[in-house]
């Protein structure tokens, strides 16, 4: 066997080896970066998810009703499972997520990606943000400001790297 015979080989049983180790299914949350959608859409601990590949439609499982606020003023809601139709930077009949607007729970029915922005459609009305602020899952209870350890950390190492670099 010639030596590129063998790198050859040797690359194609690699490339198989990585595929059959990569069979856990993608989260949910990859599958909505798959679609060009910011994981942000989805709060942390989804358990379980079904999705139809043919025509987007999606059930995502946490394991009970997640609420929270964003940005200190909207009021969100995740019941334990939300259903809609993914396709490209769009999610479409969604089902189980609610914002709280003037002290009434309205569905949010349709997000929208038009660029670096997410248009969120309760129907009669919409509302932009931009997708950056979607980068991170909210959490059920604290959404965004948790305040927790590891985030704390993280600055703390921040600061020690900015420090070292002056
Ligand atoms: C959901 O519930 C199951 C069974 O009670 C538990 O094992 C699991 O840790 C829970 N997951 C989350 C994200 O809370």
């Amino acid at each position: 066997m010639n030596p590129v015979t063998a790198i050859v080989l040797f690359l194609s049983l690699l490339c198989v080896v990585r595929s059959s180790a990569v069979t856990s299914p993608p989260s949910p949350y990859e599958v909505l970066k798959s679609y060009n959608l910011p994981v942000g859409l989805l709060p942390k601990g989804a358990v379980g998810y079904d999705l139809d590949a043919d025509t987007g439609e999606f059930a995502v499982r946490f394991n009970s009703t997640c609420s929270f606020s964003l940005q200190g003023s909207y009021q969100i809601r995740y019941q334990p499972t939300v259903t809609g139709r993914i396709s490209d930077g769009r999610l479409r009949d969604l089902k189980g997520v609610s914002v709280k607007i003037l002290f009434v729970w309205v569905n949010i029915v349709e997000v929208d990606r038009n660029g670096d922005q997410l248009e969120f459609s309760v129907g009669i009305a919409s509302a932009d943000f931009p997708v950056e602020n979607f980068d991170e899952c909210p959490q059920c209870g604290c959404g965004m400001d948790c305040g927790d350890a590891s985030k704390e950390e993280e600055e703390e190492t921040r600061r020690v790297k900015l420090r070292s670099q002056i």
